[in-house]
């Protein structure tokens, strides 16, 4: 039996922590799609299509991993991949509350399961917002996120 997951999110932009779910996820499952999810109400330091270049440019070397973009509710996407599991990255128990919330809900709307992938302990404390705040106050994003990201960011704010 073949095991496909989604990995969800809005990475924007990605980071060594999500990096390391997707490649720990296609460690483990035999497919994996990472979900780009925009939201029309709020536009982010990236576009969709760009944060999808950043992520495919670091797992060029997994072949069994998909980067696509998402728009509305991610069960509808569950449907129409016929993937009903979601992995999700999870770094502590503030995660937890808010993610349980979410798992439940989908669970609800149409029986997709979460699965959640603990954080390496050494990205615990990396979270995107986090990473743009200090890239916009002209702080170091050194180790927190690949280094063509860390020069998009540069880039971006310049
Ligand atoms: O990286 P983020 O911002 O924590 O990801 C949150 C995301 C995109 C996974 C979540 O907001 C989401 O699932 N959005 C899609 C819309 C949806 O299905 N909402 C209902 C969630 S129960």
């Amino acid at each position: 039996m073949s095991v496909s997951v989604i990995c969800p999110g809005s990475f924007d932009p990605v980071t060594l922590g999500h990096l390391d779910v997707f490649e720990r996820a296609a460690a483990t499952y035999d497919r994996v799609v990472v979900a780009v999810v925009g939201n029309p109400s709020k536009s982010g330091m990236f576009d969709v299509d760009e944060r999808i270049a950043m992520i495919e440019a670091e797992l060029s070397g997994v072949d069994n991993v998909e980067v696509i973009a998402h728009q509305g509710l991610l069960v509808e996407l569950c449907r129409d991949r016929g993937i009903m599991t979601l992995c999700k990255g999870l770094r502590s128990v503030g995660d937890f509350e808010y993610e349980l919330q979410m798992a439940q809900m989908n669970r609800h709307l149409a029986g997709v399961e979460t699965v959640f992938m603990a954080t390496a302990p050494a990205h615990a404390h990396i979270s995107s917002s986090l990473v743009k705040e200090i890239a916009k106050a002209g702080g170091p994003v050194t180790g927190l996120v690949p280094d063509a990201v860390e020069r998009a960011l540069a880039a971006r704010v310049a």
